[in-house]
């Protein structure tokens, strides 16, 4: 057996629904994965347009079975496009910061299992920054914000920042623009970003370009596509391939607090 190594945990957020959130979580696990990273992909929103709808994949079991103890998480595992694996939704991890210790224990066992045949977990979660929300995201190393050029979504990201700045002291957010029309547009959008937070908050933001609005992701997903898999050389494919070199150069964490086990101590709330 190898030994334990260190995950990267990247969450994938923003505050408002249908900004691309699920789509650029997809993706960019697609294209890490094509780069030869083992992705597992955790589908944190319970909501309507979540992963399995999104690539047409059924789900037998969920993570909801792990904590009740029925199976492992290997037999929750579906696989998905271009080779990454994927944590089905369900209820359960709408109350990560609830469980019993008996499903407790049964989750950490569950993600040191898994830790050694995974490089990189994102976790695509639900809109809005409800307590489930915070947990993934305060668990996680990497906070990736899909943005998109609209005063909601703006006013929804920078609401997010400010809590988990104030209430977690993070001081560190990545900013992805989606949807927008070109380059200049996407720095344009973080500069407006950068504005408000700067002002008001101490934190760093992190612009890692943008993903530009294109067609070939609404086509993707009325096929139940992943746009990566179907048109990878459309315009937003590319953007993603360029994303994903991005994010593989990102410090791994180098700390045990990197473990996969210790990600979901944080996330059930006894770590640090
Ligand atoms: N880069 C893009 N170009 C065009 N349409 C996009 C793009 N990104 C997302 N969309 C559209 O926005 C919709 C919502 O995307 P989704 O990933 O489900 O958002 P979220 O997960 O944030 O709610 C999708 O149905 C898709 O058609
Ligand atoms: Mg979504």
């Amino acid at each position: 057996m190898s030994r334990p190594h260190p995950v990267q945990v990247i969450a994938v957020t923003g505050g408002k629904g249908g900004v691309g959130k699920s789509n650029v979580s997809v993706n960019l696990g697609i294209a890490l994965s094509q780069m030869g990273r083992r992705v597992v992909l955790l589908d944190a929103d319970l909501g309507l347009a979540n992963i399995d709808v999104l690539l047409g994949i059924t789900a037998n079991r969920n993570l909801s079975d792990v904590l009740a103890g029925e199976c492992d998480l290997r037999d929750v595992l579906v696989s998905g496009p271009g080779g990454i694996r994927i944590v089905p939704a369900s209820s359960g991890t709408q109350r990560m910061t609830q469980l019993s210790a008996m499903e407790h224990a049964g989750l950490i066992n569950a993600f040191s299992e898994l830790g050694d045949q995974v490089d990189v977990l994102i976790v695509d979660t639900a809109a809005g920054i409800s307590e489930s929300v915070v947990s993934f995201l305060r668990a996680s190393q990497e906070l990736l914000l899909v943005v998109c050029d609209e005063p909601t979504s703006i006013t929804d990201a920078y609401a997010l920042i400010k809590l988990m700045n104030r209430d977690y002291g993070t001081n560190r957010f990545r900013i992805l623009a989606n949807q927008v029309r070109n380059e200049q547009e996407g720095k344009h959008l973080f500069g407006k970003l950068t504005r408000v937070t700067e002002r008001f908050l101490d934190v760093a933001l992190q612009y890692v370009g943008m993903v530009p609005y294109d067609e070939a992701v609404r086509k993707a997903v009325q096929r139940q596509r992943a746009v990566l898999d179907v048109y990878p050389r459309a315009k937003a494919s590319l953007a993603i391939k360029a994303l994903a070199e991005k994010v593989d150069s990102w410090p791994l964490p180098s700390s045990p607090r990197g473990h996969l086990e210790f990600f979901v101590e944080r996330l059930v709330g006894t770590g640090t």
